[in-house]
């Protein structure tokens, strides 16, 4: 381990300076990584990253997420994930997209050796309820990272010249460990550079937003997730390293979905190929929002499994929702 970056750590406790902490530590896990010590560098990057106790009893605490400095908003929320590729139905495309940032990531130093970039911005695109949000939630799990969900909302609605200052936080947050940054309905942000109505300012805001995109070298991932396709124009599509398309679900997935599902509930034979062709073209949010209402429906009548006539009154509840 190189001596400078131990003094680096030590001064940093010291002086009690997360972020010299941080950068310190990251750069004696990459040096660990380039030694081969794989093992070692993933064991720290779990220490540091992911909150909980570490082996020798210690909590690990997470830098705060960045706040509003006007109004005091917190301007993300960080999560552990607890939900799996094995959790999801979706299409190959998706599914290798997942596994292979995931493996690139257990695998830095090696292409890091050879010069290839990791793929670190990623734009999920597709229409609602289809597993944007719920597939960054997987891909920070197969990382082994803890999830930081970017609230636009609060980052947007502030004073313009804050807006600015607020996504320079978040990305100064994104350098300080290694998480996935999910700028969860990103549209809010494409939407406003395209609006002729908008202030000039926020233009300016959104192009900046996308050069601090366009040069983050850090080391955490940065998902943006939209369900506009085309309210992002050309110029964006390219600032991202892979652009995942999230599809409702055929007919086919729909079946594989409601067998997932019903897996961990008690049901007594519901027609699974009836259930699905009735909700062919609702995205994966339906199947699962009928799946608990019929089992709501089933509980609150004193019963225990759900059956095909209550799986059919939810499925017609269901398809009468606007979705
Ligand atoms: N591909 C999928 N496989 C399984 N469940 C899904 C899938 N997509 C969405 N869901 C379920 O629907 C709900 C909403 O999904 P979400 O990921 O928030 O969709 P989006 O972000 O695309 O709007 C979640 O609770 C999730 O469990
Ligand atoms: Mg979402």
């Amino acid at each position: 381990m190189a001596g400078r970056e131990l003094k680096q750590l030590f001064t940093a406790f010291g002086t009690r300076d997360e972020l010299s902490f941080r950068r310190a530590a990251q750069a004696i896990i990459e040096e660990e990584e380039a030694k081969q010590h794989h093992a070692l560098a993933r064991d720290l990057r779990r220490l540091i990253a992911v909150g909980g106790e570490s082996s020798s009893g210690d909590t690990v605490v997470l830098p705060d997420p960045p706040r509003d400095r006007d109004n005091d908003w917190p301007l993300a929320e960080v999560r552990q994930p607890s939900r799996y590729l094995t959790d999801l139905v979706v299409n190959e495309s998706v599914e290798t997209a997942i596994t292979g940032i995931a493996a690139e990531s257990a695998h830095a130093q090696i292409l890091a050796d050879h010069g290839v970039p990791l793929r670190r911005r990623i734009l999920f695109w597709g229409p609602p309820g289809c597993g944007k949000t719920s597939g960054a939630e997987a891909l920070a799990s197969e990382l082994g990272v803890p999830l930081v969900v970017v609230r636009l909302d609060s980052v947007i609605s502030s004073y313009l010249g804050q807006t600015a200052a607020n996504l320079r936080q978040i990305m100064e947050y994104a350098h300080q460990g290694r998480w996935l940054i999910l700028f969860d309905e990103f549209d809010a942000i494409g939407r406003l550079r395209d609006d002729p109505t908008e202030h000039g300012e926020i233009k300016r805001v959104v192009n900046a937003f996308l050069q601090m995109l366009d040069q983050y070298q850090g080391p955490s991932t940065l998902v943006a997730a939209t369900n506009h396709e085309r309210l992002l124009d050309t110029a964006l599509w390219r600032r991202f390293d892979d652009v995942v398309e999230f599809r409702k679900p055929t007919v086919h997935q729909i079946r594989q979905l409601l067998r997932l599902r019903l897996s961990r509930i008690p049901s007594s034979r519901p027609d699974i190929d009836r259930a699905a062709s009735l909700l062919k073209g609702l995205p994966h949010a339906a199947v699962e929002f009928a799946i608990w209402d019929a089992y709501r429906s089933i509980l609150l009548e004193g019963n225990q499994e759900i059956t095909a006539p209550a799986l059919g009154a939810a499925i017609e509840r269901t398809r009468q929702r606007p979705w």
